[in-house]
């Protein structure tokens, strides 16, 4: 077990533990918008941020991927701390204002308005989408494409992707709502955001779970899955 510091608390949490589930299982709220726990961090919010306490002074590091150490000291309410974020979230609200989930997070730090206000966008990068595309389902029917102001998630070409097996896990793990997915009719399925009508197609990850049955412990073995997590169908 690893000891340290959190908001003057200390806290003992297993080895390999990020900060982010350090303060989650001790109930200290960090708020995220780009973290899973089904997926490995990634860090593109950087909403997680925190303050790590050193001899020599201190940094902001993004709790959801910094590992646990013995003896860290750690602030996430500190002037600094709330001051970013609140900067982070004056950020998310140039193309997210109109979101629920980002309105939330402003109500809650205190931000008003944007510096500056751009057209609304629903996505905001987060990348999860496409992260649980490629390392859960083990498809990657989507990515990120172009840069700066044109950045964007997409199917190559931005046509329907062939690849897409309309198993709908993009959309269970956005946000912000940003992908829509619609039961046409039966097995159909299209993916509103990137339009791909596909047939739903089979994938023994997302088939195996009928409504109510416990995932079992050893689906990896079941599904013929291999270590990273990928699906091998
Ligand atoms: Fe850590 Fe997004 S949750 S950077």
């Amino acid at each position: 077990m690893l000891r340290l510091t959190i908001d003057e608390r200390t806290i003992r949490v297993p080895v390999g533990y990020t900060l982010l589930q350090a303060a989650r299982e001790n109930n200290i709220p960090i708020p995220t918008l780009c973290s899973h726990e089904a997926l490995l961090p990634y860090g593109a919010c950087r909403l997680c941020l925190v303050e790590l306490v050193e001899p020599r002074g201190s940094r902001l590091v993004a709790s959801c991927g910094y590992p646990c150490q013995d003896g860290l000291v750690v602030r996430t309410q500190s002037d600094l701390v709330i001051s970013t974020r609140r900067t982070v979230i004056e950020l998310l609200m140039v193309t997210g204002a109109h979101l629920p989930i980002i309105r939330a997070l402003a109500a809650e730090a205190g931000v008003d308005a944007p510096y500056v206000a751009l057209p609304p966008n629903d996505c905001i990068l987060c990348g999860l989408c496409v992260r649980a595309c490629r390392d859960l389902v083990g498809v990657s029917a989507i990515s990120l494409t172009h840069r700066g102001m044109d950045r964007t998630i997409s199917t190559p070409f931005r046509i329907s992707s062939a690849d897409c097996i309309e198993c709908g896990t993009c959309a269970l793990v956005c946000p912000t709502g940003a992908i829509r997915i619609e039961d046409v009719t039966r097995p159909i399925r299209t993916a509103h955001t990137w339009g791909s009508p596909y047939e739903r197609r089979a994938c023994r990850l997302c088939e195996y779970d009928p409504p109510g049955a416990p995932f079992p412990e050893d689906y990896r073995e079941l599904l013929g899955m291999s270590q990273n997590g990928m699906c091998e169908t």
